[in-house]
C-alpha cells in the first residue's frame, strides 16, 4: 500500500541500464587499441575464474548496432559504458588512435539516433598497460595530467551529444582491490602505495572535472562510488560507534574528498598516526575544492553490517571483504571494526546481502551529508542463470531484486532526495571481472559457449520485458 501515496518519478528522470568497455567490447586489441592493464592481468594464471578473459566479452565491439536495437526495444531512456582510455590514446598518452574515437562516435550517433541518452564513463578501470609500466599508473602524479588529456580529448569530441559524464567507477573498489587485496591489477599489497595511489585519483578527478567546465561544456559531471551503508549489528553502544567508524572508512574517506574537497579529519589522522598518509602538495587542496562534483553517483549493491573488533573474533560470524568467512585480521580493517552476518537479510548465491531498504537510506544519507543530488549508476543481481530448452530466461529472482531497489529510489524521491535517474547493471551480460561468464546480470542473455554454432547470441529474458513495462509506464508498475 505504501507505494501508492509515493511521489510519480520526475518527468526528466533517466531509465538506464550500464556496462563498462573491458566487460562488454572484446576486441582487445583491433583497431590500433593498446593494451590495459586488464589485457595484461587477466593472463596471469589463477587470476580469474577459470582463466577468463574479455578478449571477445560480448563482442560489443562489433555487435553494439544489434546491443542499442536491443535497447531502443526495451525503451531505455539512459545507457551508461565506459570509454577505454587505451582505444583512444593507446599508450595513455601520446599519438591519439583516431579509429578509437571513430568507434564511440559510431556509438554515442547510435544512441543518440535512438532517442536514449549516453552517459560515459571516463575510467572503468582499464588503465593503458604503457603508463603503468613508464611511471607505475596511480602511482605517480604523472597521471593527473594524462587523464585530463584524456578526459579533454573525450569532452572536445563528444560533449556536442554527451551530457552526463562518469568522472571515476569505484575509486574504493579498483584502489582497495589494486593494492590492498592485490585481486586487480596491479595486484599489490602495500597499504602506504594504496593511499598515495588513491591521493592520485582524487586529484586527477577533481582535475577531470576542473577541465569539464574550464571548456565550458554543458551537461553534468560526477564520479560514480560503490556505496554499501554500513550498519550496526545492535544497539550496543560499541557497536553503534564500530559502525561509524566503518562509515568513516569506507565511504566518508572516500565521498568527503568528492564532495567536500578534503579528507575526514578522523581518517586522516589514523593514516598519520599509522605512518599511511599519503604525500599532498600545499595546491592539492585547492584542486579538490575546486573539483566538486555536480552529483554523486552510486553504484549499489548491498549494505555492510558491522561489529567492534576486539581482535578476537568470538562469536561472530565474519567476513572479508571478497564476501568470505575469515578472520579480522584477514579482512585488512583497521581494528575498530569488522564486518558481520546481517540475520535480518537473505543473501546472493555469492553471498552478498539483499536490501533494497539500504539503498533507500544510503541515498538519503549522501543527500543528506552532501546537499548533492545522486544518480544511481549501478545496481543489479548476479546470478547463475538458465537458457531452457525453448529458448527461455526466466529471472523471476532478478525481476524481484530489480523492482524491490527500483522502488526504493522511488521511496528515497519521495524523502526528499533528488535522483536523476537509475541504471541497472547490467544490459546484457558481460564478464564479471574474476567471475568469468558464470555470473550474469543483464537483462540479454549472451551465449558464451565457444564451441556453440551460437555463441554470443542475444536471447531477451523475462527481466526484459519487465524494465520494458516499468519504462513504458514510468515507474506505475513497479
Ligand atoms: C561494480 C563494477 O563497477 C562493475 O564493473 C562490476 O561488474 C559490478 N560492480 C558487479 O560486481
Amino acid at each position: 500500500m505504501e507505494h501508492k501515496q509515493l511521489k510519480v518519478f520526475p518527468k526528466s528522470f533517466l531509465w538506464g541500464s550500464a556496462s563498462a568497455a573491458y566487460q562488454v567490447e572484446g576486441a582487445w586489441d583491433t583497431d590500433g587499441k593498446g593494451p590495459s592493464v586488464w589485457d595484461n592481468f587477466v593472463r596471469i594464471p589463477g587470476k580469474t575464474f577459470a582463466g577468463t578473459n574479455g578478449d571477445i566479452a560480448v563482442d560489443h565491439y562489433h555487435q553494439y548496432p544489434q546491443d542499442v536495437a536491443l535497447m531502443s526495444e526495451l525503451g531505455l531512456s539512459a545507457y551508461r559504458f565506459s570509454v577505454a582510455w587505451s582505444r583512444i590514446y593507446p599508450l595513455g598518452n601520446g599519438e591519439i588512435n583516431q579509429a578509437g574515437l571513430d568507434f564511440y562516435d559510431r556509438l554515442i550517433n547510435e544512441l543518440v539516433e535512438k532517442g536514449i541518452e549516453p552517459i560515459v564513463t571516463l575510467y572503468h578501470w582499464d588503465i593503458p598497460q604503457a603508463l603503468q609500466d613508464q611511471y607505475g599508473g596511480w602511482e605517480s602524479r604523472q597521471i593527473v595530467d594524462d587523464f585530463v588529456r584524456y578526459a579533454k580529448t573525450l569532452f572536445v569530441h563528444f560533449s556536442d551529444r554527451v551530457k552526463y559524464w562518469v568522472t571515476m567507477n569505484e575509486q574504493n573498489v579498483f584502489i582497495s582491490h589494486g593494492y590492498k587485496t592485490a585481486m586487480h591489477p596491479p595486484g599489490v599489497r602495500d597499504e602506504k602505495r594504496m593511499y598515495q595511489a588513491n591521493h592520485h585519483a582524487n586529484l586527477a578527478n577533481a582535475a577531470a572535472i576542473v577541465a569539464f567546465r574550464s571548456l565550458g561544456c554543458p551537461g553534468k559531471i560526477g564520479p560514480s562510488f560503490a556505496y554499501g551503508p554500513n550498519y550496526s549489528i545492535d544497539a550496543n553502544p560499541e557497536n553503534v560507534l564500530a559502525a561509524e567508524n566503518a562509515e568513516a572508512f569506507d565511504a566518508h574517506f572516500w565521498m568527503d574528498v568528492y564532495a567536500r574537497g578534503e579528507y575526514p579529519p578522523q581518517v586522516w589522522q589514523w593514516l598519520v598516526d599509522n605512518h599511511l598518509a599519503p604525500d599532498v602538495y600545499p595546491e592539492d587542496a585547492i584542486l579538490l575544492k575546486q573539483g566538486i562534483p555536480d552529483f554523486m553517483g552510486v553504484n549499489y549493491y548491498r549494505t555492510m553490517t558491522n561489529a567492534y573488533n576486539p581482535l578476537d573474533g568470538v562469536g561472530i560470524e565474519q567476513m572479508n571483504t571478497t564476501g568470505k568467512k575469515g578472520t579480522a585480521q584477514e579482512s585488512g580493517l583497521p581494528g575498530v571494526y569488522k564486518h558481520v552476518r546481517n540475520p535480518h537479510l537473505q543473501r546472493t548465491n555469492w553471498d552478498w546481502d539483499i536490501d533494497a531498504t539500504g539503498l533507500r537510506i544510503g541515498l538519503r544519507r549522501i543527500a543528506s551529508r552532501y546537499q548533492l543530488p545522486v544518480m544511481v549508476t549501478e545496481n543489479g543481481l548476479g546470478e547463475y542463470d538458465t537458457l531452457t530448452d525453448d529458448l527461455q530466461i526466466n529471472d523471476d529472482y532478478r525481476i524481484d531484486y530489480l523492482n524491490e531497489h527500483a522502488l526504493a529510489v522511488q521511496q528515497a524521491i519521495s524523502d526528499g532526495v533528488e535522483v536523476l535517474g537509475y541504471c541497472t547493471w547490467s544490459f546484457t551480460d558481460l564478464l564479471s571481472w574474476l567471475n568469468g561468464y558464470q555470473k550474469r546480470y543483464g537483462f540479454v542473455y549472451v551465449d558464451r559457449d565457444e564451441n556453440s554454432a551460437k555463441s554470443l547470441t542475444r536471447y531477451k529474458k523475462k527481466s526484459f520485458y519487465w524494465y520494458q513495462e516499468v519504462i513504458r509506464s514510468h515507474g506505475a508498475t513497479l
